[in-house]
Parts: structure tokens; sequence; C-alpha cells
């Protein structure tokens, strides 16, 4: 914890060799837990991806992490949370490896294409309260190969960069940025020092997608993110919409 400077986020680390999920046990301690707690681990045997994947995460290679937040924000403005995660782990990334880390919205963080992070988001809420929300980070840092079946879509930092990273270094970089965007959010309302990384820094902007939508796949161009942290896209009927989250592909890809 030596290197951190933050006033919420990372004020308690717990920290394991091995877990299940650091998600799951988040959610596990979190009603008693102050907020910002971070449950940080070595590997996981059962890391979970998002829409019930697997997520691999072997001893030592990456950064396997859940932070524990509880903001006075209404339930649908959760999403938020994401988008500040993955501006942190951005920036973080670029600071300490001098990559060119881009995010590819809504929660995911690529070099030369290929994924680095995803973020998986759960929240615990009541109608108009939510009790809990765990933001879970999960980045291939030093990851020396991928299952042929990821080896297209999926990178680490180590084997874009042709270096080892330290991982510590890396970690605090990416929690102090969080701490500071997380309270830019919650003392001023907005997103926007969150939104303005994910806009300099987009995978997305100005690139012809495919958004993926209960099962079908429409075409669109994405045109930027907004304020609220939504995707504003280009049917090609001509007609816009903004997108709250889902997953995208970049066509061509
Ligand atoms: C995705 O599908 O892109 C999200 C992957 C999220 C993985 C991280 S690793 C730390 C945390 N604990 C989990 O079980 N998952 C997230």
């Amino acid at each position: 914890q030596a290197n951190l400077n933050t006033s919420e986020i990372g004020k308690k680390i717990i920290h394991f060799q091995s877990i299940d999920s650091t998600n799951t046990y988040a959610k596990e301690i979190a009603e008693k837990m102050p907020s910002g707690t971070i449950i940080v681990s070595e590997e996981q045997l059962g890391g979970k991806g998002r829409m019930g994947k697997d997520w691999t995460s072997p001893k030592g290679e990456g950064i396997w992490m859940s932070v524990i937040l509880k903001p006075h924000i209404p339930p649908e403005e959760g999403s938020k949370l994401t988008q500040i995660a993955a501006a942190a782990v951005c920036e973080g990334i670029r600071s300490i490896t001098g990559l060119n880390a881009l995010i590819k919205w809504p929660n995911d963080v690529v070099v030369g294409g290929r994924k680095v992070c995803g973020i998986l988001t759960e929240m615990v809420a009541e109608i108009n309260q939510i009790h809990y929300l765990i933001v879970g980070p999960g980045i291939n840092v030093n990851n020396s190969r991928f299952d042929e079946s990821l080896s297209n879509i999926a990178t680490s930092l180590y084997l874009e960069k042709g270096e080892k990273i330290h991982r510590k270094k890396l970690l605090c970089e990416i929690i102090n940025k969080f701490d500071q965007l997380y309270n830019d959010f919650i003392t001023e309302g907005t997103l926007k020092k969150s939104i303005d990384i994910c806009r300099m820094n987009s995978a997305l902007i100005g690139r012809e997608i495919i958004i993926h939508q209960g099962g079908k796949k429409i075409k669109a161009k994405a045109l930027d993110i907004t304020e609220d942290g939504l995707l504003e896209v280009i049917y090609e009927d001509g007609s816009k919409s903004k997108i709250i989250s889902g997953e995208v592909s970049i066509r061509g890809k």
C-alpha cells in the first residue's frame, strides 16, 4: 500500500493467494465492509466474465480485483461506475507501460485490437437505492500465453510490450486514478473527467460497429460517448440513438 494516496478506494485491501472469484467474495462481505474496500487475488479458480462466461485467472500473471462501492446514486446510474473503472485502468496502463491502451465501450480495455482487461460490475439494489456495487476488473498483465480459442481476441501487457510489467506499481496507479475519478464523480455529480478519458482513448468512436442486441446484430457507426456514458450511434438508415450498455464489436475484425 506504500504508493497509495487515496481517500476512499483502497483504504482497505484484502489480498488472497487463491480464491474462487474476487467478485463473489466481495458480494459476501460487502454489507459489513466500508465503501472502497478492495479484494485482490493472485489467482482465481472460478473467475467470472460477463454473460456467464469464465475468466481465466492464472496465478501471479494478472490483476484480479474487485472494488466494493456504496455511492448514493440511483440504480440506473450504476453502470457509470464501470466507465470510471475503465478510464482508470486505461490511464493506469498508458502511464505505467506506455502502451496505446484504448477503451472499447462499455467495459473492455484493448491494446492492438485485442483485449487486455474486462470489467464485471455487479449491483445489489432496491427500487431507488443502491446497497452496493462490485466493480471487478481483470487485467492480463504478464500472461505469456492464451488458449488457442482466445489468442485472436485476448492479449497481455507483457505480450504487447515485450517485457514484464511490475504488477504492484500498475495496481497502485490504477487505484489512485480510480479514487480521483470516483471522487470527482461523487463531489461534482458528473462523469466529465472519466468520459473525457473514454472519448480521447476510444476504440470505437468513428468506427463501423455491430451492436449485438437480444440475439440480433445491427450495423451502425459509433459517433461519440455522451456525458452520461452512453454510446451515441448512427444506423445505416441515418437514424441516431444512444445505447445504455451492451455488446458491441468492431466490423471487419
Ligand atoms: C469480461 O467478461 O470481460 C469481464 C471479466 C471480469 C474478470 C474479473 S477478474 C476479477 C473479478 N472477479 C471475477 O470473478 N471477475 C472479475
